[in-house]
């Protein structure tokens, strides 16, 4: 698997990693057994690049990975999150004492002194321009009890003012065939920067596999169920903020462009990494399959200028006026 240098952090992560918000909960059920397979799967296919954070199932997500890597000599790169566990939700939570908290317990469920990667998980938006914040981190940098920092945000905005500084390492942000609004500023400034780009829900939650029909439903504790309209997060995670159906025909004109001899999904990943400016792209799996298909992006060709072309007219023409300037 090709490995990319994450910005100046010193570590290489292989293009495709795996995100695994679906290990802690918010995606259906996925037991102890199908967790550990999907991990497994992952690492055996040459994945080094693993995403959680301490929310995803209340901190079930890194006890997972922890329980996984127990057996393995070699460790991947664990990029983990803090801050939603600030309540209320607000900046004035985001105080050194809790900082240190949220990290310990992180550091705690992942059985490690230090932690690969923080980010700061979408916070409120005042945040990204705190100094204090990130001279907690550097603090916390400096102690090893984190060895980088970097944020995920939501818009864009966001991680153009959290590039002003300079510990920033990672921005981690939703970039996929249906949003592409990162690549115009915000990838060649992190580019310039030196500063590494994870690209997380590339499959759009799912619907950029081409799967889905106007009559899939979820399970009640999905958020693609609970999200739909942005009722307990950022509506832009949910079907990165598409309405079902518009993403639904959308994605059928992805899978004719990608054609019948590639998966959909692989196709959609291979878009991403060849995005200037990316370092690795991290989609969710709930499967070993899942997780197959999307290692298999890695060996793709890169897509042909008609694809990419045409690509940009199904953005265009559906997708733009739903998401570009939201985000
Ligand atoms: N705020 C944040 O920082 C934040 C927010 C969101 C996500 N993330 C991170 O980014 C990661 C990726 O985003 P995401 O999981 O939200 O969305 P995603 O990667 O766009 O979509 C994941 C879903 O796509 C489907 N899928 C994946 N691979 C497939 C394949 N090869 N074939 C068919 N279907 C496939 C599965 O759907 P089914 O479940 O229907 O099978 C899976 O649950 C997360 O796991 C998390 O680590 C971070």
């Amino acid at each position: 698997m090709e490995q990319r240098p994450l910005g100046r952090t010193g570590a290489d992560v292989s293009v495709i990693g795996l995100g695994t918000w679906q290990l802690g909960g918010d995606w259906g059920d996925v037991d102890d057994d199908a967790a550990a397979d999907v991990l497994d799967a992952a690492l055996d296919a040459g994945v080094t690049l693993l995403d959680t954070a301490d929310v995803y199932g209340d901190g079930r997500s890194e006890q997972r990975i922890r329980k996984a890597l127990a057996p393995r000599a070699e460790r991947p790169f664990v990029a983990t999150k803090a801050g939603r566990r600030a309540d209320p939700f607000e900046a004035a939570q985001y105080t050194p004492d809790n900082l240190r908290a949220w990290i310990d317990r992180s550091r705690r469920n992942l059985g490690v002194d230090t932690l690969d990667l923080v980010q700061l998980h979408c916070p409120p938006t005042a945040v990204y321009s705190d100094d204090r914040v990130y001279d907690t981190l550097d603090t916390l940098v400096e102690e090893q009890a984190i060895a980088a920092y970097g944020v995920s945000v939501e818009t864009v905005e966001e991680g153009m003012t959290a590039l002003q500084h300079p510990g920033v390492q990672t921005i981690q942000v939703i970039l996929n065939i249906f949003r592409r609004k990162p690549l115009e500023e915000l990838l060649p400034a992190a580019q310039r920067a030196g500063v590494g780009i994870l690209a997380r829900v590339p499959l759009a939650s799912g619907l950029l596999t081409g799967k889905y029909d106007e009559s899939t439903t979820f399970p009640a504790d999905d958020h693609r169920n609970f999200n739909r309209h942005g009722e307990a997060f950022d509506v832009g995670e949910t079907f990165s903020g598409v309405p079902f159906d518009v993403g639904v025909a959308a994605a059928r004109a992805v899978a004719e462009i990608a054609g019948d001899a590639v998966p959909t999904a692989a196709f959609a990943l291979r878009w991403v990494i060849d995005q200037p400016g990316v370092t690795a792209v991290i989609p969710g799996a709930r499967t070993v399959t899942q997780v197959r298909g999307n290692v298999a992006a890695a060996t793709l060709a890169p897509l042909s200028d008609s694809q990419l072309s045409d690509l940009e007219r199904v953005y265009d023409e559906r997708i733009r006026a739903h998401v570009h300037d939201r985000w």
